[in-house]
Formats: C-alpha cells, sequence, structure tokens
C-alpha cells in the first residue's frame, strides 16, 4: 500500500472550511451577529443576561421571560459544600505553581456533573437546566478559587447583583462601582459567542457522540485555555508586562519600536493580535478598547499609560504588518484596570462564552449527526511485524 495522496489540497487548521450549520451566531469581516443581532447593537443595548437568554433560548426575552432567567440563575449560584475543599486544594496547586485556574474551573465543572441530577440526560429541557446552573454557577467556582488564593473566607453569592456584579463582588469581596459593573457586563456580551472557534467546535465534536453536556464543557474550557484561544487575554496582558519591564517606565517611542521590531525578528506571535477570520480587525475589540480606556482614565495615569502602551504596539502592529488586534488585546489592559488577578482573565472568558457553548451543544443534539471527518494518512508504507 502506497501513501494516500488527497484528492485536494489540505487547508492546514481547516482554514476556510464549512464544518457545520448553526443558527446561533453569524461571524463575517463585516459583521458579528449573535441570532440576528449585531455585537455593537448588543454591547451598547443588552445586558449579558439578556444575550445569555438569546443564545440559550432562541429569542429576545420579554421583561417576564428576562425576570424569570435572572432569578433562576441567582437562585443557583450556590455550589454543593464538597466542592468547598477541592477548591481549596486547586488554590494551594495554584499558588505552589502546580496549576493555573483553568485547570480548576475545569476540575470544578467536572465535579458538578457528579452532582447534577440531569447528567446523564441530554434531552433539549434537561441540557437547558443544566446550562443554566453552569452559567449561575462559574462565577461562583471562579469567586471561591480567588478567594482560596488570597486566604480569605469564600465570598458568599449576592442574590441582589447582577452576573457582572456578583462574579466581581465574589471575586474580592468588595462591592464593585457601577462603572466596573458595565465594563464586565459589556465584556461577558463580547465573549459569550462566536461560531466555530476552536473551543466551541470541541465542544460540538464532545457533543455529537451524545456525551453529556458537563463532558462537552470541560472540552471546552481545555481547548479555551490555550494562549492562540482565550488564553491570549492574559498572556497580551504578561506580553505587555514583559514590555514595560524591557523598555522602562516612561512610553518611549523609539524603545517601544525597537523592541517590536526585536520581536519581529525572533519571529514571535504577538499575543491579543490577529485573527482566522478578521483580518480588518475584529469587531469586539474597539467596543471594549474604548471601555476600558475609560476605566483607566477614570482610576489613575498608570492606567492610561498602559493603554498608551497598549496603543503604541497596535499602531506599529497595524502600520507594518497590517495584523490587528483581536478582542483579547483590549480585555487584557481592561481587566488588569480592574484589578483582576491576571491567571483569572481566561476563566472569566469562560464565565461569558459558557453560554454559546452550552447553545451549540444543544443545538448539536437536537439534530445530530457524529463528528468525524477524513485524513489524509502520511505514515509509513505497509510492512509485515514479523519480516
Ligand atoms: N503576531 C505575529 N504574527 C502574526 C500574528 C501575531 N499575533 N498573527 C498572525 N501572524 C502572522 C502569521 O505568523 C502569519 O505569518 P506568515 O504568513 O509569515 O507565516 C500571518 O500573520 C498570517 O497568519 P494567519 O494565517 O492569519 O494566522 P492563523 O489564522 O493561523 O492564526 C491566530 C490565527 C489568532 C491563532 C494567530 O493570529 C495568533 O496566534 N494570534 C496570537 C494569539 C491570539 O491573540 N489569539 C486570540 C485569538 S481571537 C480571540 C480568542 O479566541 O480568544
Amino acid at each position: 500500500m502506497t501513501t494516500q495522496t488527497p484528492a485536494a489540497p489540505i487547508a492546514k487548521g481547516l482554514e476556510g472550511v464549512i464544518a457545520g450549520e448553526t443558527a446561533i451566531c453569524k461571524v463575517e469581516q463585516d459583521a458579528l451577529i449573535y441570532r440576528g443581532y449585531e455585537i455593537a447593537d448588543l454591547a451598547a443595548n443588552a445586558s449579558f443576561e439578556e444575550v445569555a437568554y438569546l443564545l440559550l433560548v432562541g429569542h429576545k426575552p420579554s421583561a417576564g421571560e428576562l425576570k424569570a432567567f435572572e432569578d433562576e440563575l441567582k437562585a443557583d449560584r450556590d455550589i454543593p459544600a464538597m466542592m468547598h475543599d477541592k477548591l481549596r486544594e486547586g488554590a494551594k496547586l495554584i499558588t505552589d505553581g502546580a496549576a493555573v485556574p483553568m485547570d480548576v474551573l475545569r476540575t470544578g465543572v467536572s465535579v458538578l456533573a457528579h452532582m447534577d441530577a440531569d447528567c446523564q440526560d441530554n434531552s433539549a429541557d434537561a441540557n437547558l437546566r443544566k446550562s443554566k446552573r453552569l452559567l449561575a454557577k462559574i462565577p461562583t467556582i471562579i469567586g471561591h478559587m480567588q478567594n482560596a488564593i488570597d486566604g480569605r473566607d469564600f465570598v458568599e453569592p449576592d442574590s441582589s447583583l447582577s452576573h457582572a456584579a456578583n462574579l466581581l463582588w465574589m471575586m474580592t469581596g468588595e462591592k464593585p462601582s457601577a462603572e466596573a459593573v458595565k465594563v464586565m457586563d459589556v465584556s461577558l456580551v463580547l465573549y459569550a459567542e462566536h461560531d466555530y472557534n476552536a473551543s466551541t467546535f470541541t465542544c460540538r465534536v464532545i457533543a455529537s457522540t451524545l456525551a453529556d453536556l458537563h463532558g462537552a464543557v470541560c472540552g471546552g474550557i481545555a481547548a479555551l485555555k490555550g494562549p492562540l484561544h482565550g488564553g491570549a487575554n492574559e498572556a497580551a496582558m504578561e506580553m505587555l508586562s514583559e514590555i514595560r519591564k524591557d523598555i522602562g517606565p516612561k512610553n518611549d517611542a523609539a524603545k517601544i519600536n525597537a523592541w517590536m521590531q526585536q520581536a519581529f525578528a525572533d519571529k514571535r506571535k504577538l499575543m491579543g493580535f490577529g485573527h482566522r477570520v478578521y483580518k480588518n480587525g475584529d469587531h469586539r475589540a474597539p467596543i471594549l478598547h474604548a471601555l476600558g480606556r475609560k476605566a483607566a482614565e477614570a482610576r489613575s495615569d498608570e492606567y492610561v499609560k498602559l493603554f498608551e502602551l497598549g496603543e503604541a504596539v497596535q499602531n506599529i502592529m497595524e502600520t507594518q504588518k497590517h495584523i490587528f488586534p483581536n478582542v483579547d488585546f483590549p480585555c487584557g489592559m481592561t481587566y488588569f484596570t480592574m484589578g483582576i488577578p491576571v491567571p483569572q482573565y481566561t476563566p472569566i472568558f469562560v464565565a461569558s462564552r459558557i453560554t454559546g457553548w452550552c447553545a451549540h451543544i444543544m443545538e448539536q443534539h437536537a439534530n445530530n449527526r457524529i463528528i468525524r471527518p477524513r485524513v489524509s494518512y502520511t505514515g509509513p508504507d505497509l510492512q509485515k511485524w514479523n519480516g
């Protein structure tokens, strides 16, 4: 047998391949649309809870539907007590450098699966119930994990607060300002859904085997962790910290340019830049950049300087490489300005993207065929084991 030659050239990374159909989201050069609504419209006019409902249930909620949904989420924020010790153990592993928050969150969702009476039920009703419970509980996992890292008692969920406000409250034990809540809420709206990105595709592949929703979400978390995907929001901020360390406290244009030229010479991937689909800019990035910069101006010069550094880096990337920032670039600077610990940026992405993932898992289960493509074999020719 000889090596099989593919009939057509293979698109590395499946670039440009249409791998399915969805009614949930449209990602195009010129628009990002969630179930018929444009992202700038949603970021300006819808709360994260409204967007979550839109994605999970399929239509814009009425006032009554929204209230019932918000009440349901608030009532479901507690996590089983047996998870408390696990989160403390996870926090210790993080402090010791043996794990990162995305690992602990993945384990947390895995443990929640065991405690969910609907776990093995893939019916539409059970999947929606599980999706809402995960949406409600993920901020509690993140909050408790951060509390344990910081050595403080667990901050309990506050049912008077929105999803975004409660997330900030649980991580810090401090009531967030209205401005901070707004920035977090919009960032969650922007992160909620993005068609066949790597983590969502992972979720759909897992769901297509008729495995359960929690298992698919664990796969999604594992995929999102990588720095080429969701992990880029942390990596972008780490890169800016590295530049700051290298160039010193001033935003010296010559030094920034020299740093960038060295990065280009080293063929470094600059984190928070580039996108498989958007070649002329990510629709979400300017929305978050504007909000984050406003937050920085309200906070102090130190944070404005961070944004100015980011803008200088962005300018060089755009003018010299024609590569634009994706949403993770302003996200890194924005969450840093809000005082959020860097390793929690990607878990916060999960707190939002759980909605898109679950919508896709439900869509897959509703009209399923196992996702099982072919691959072109490039290994050795046929040989005999005994000679
Ligand atoms: N820094 C430097 N060069 C880059 C970058 C970058 N961030 N992104 C793309 N390029 C170069 C790339 O090396 C390639 O050059 P060449 O043709 O010389 O090999 C050229 O631009 C075209 O790259 P591409 O085909 O558009 O890239 P891709 O579609 O294979 O990968 C990507 C997309 C997002 C993984 C990549 O741009 C990247 O690694 N970016 C940095 C990580 C990042 O910010 N990820 C977040 C993605 S979006 C939001 C999310 O998922 O969270």
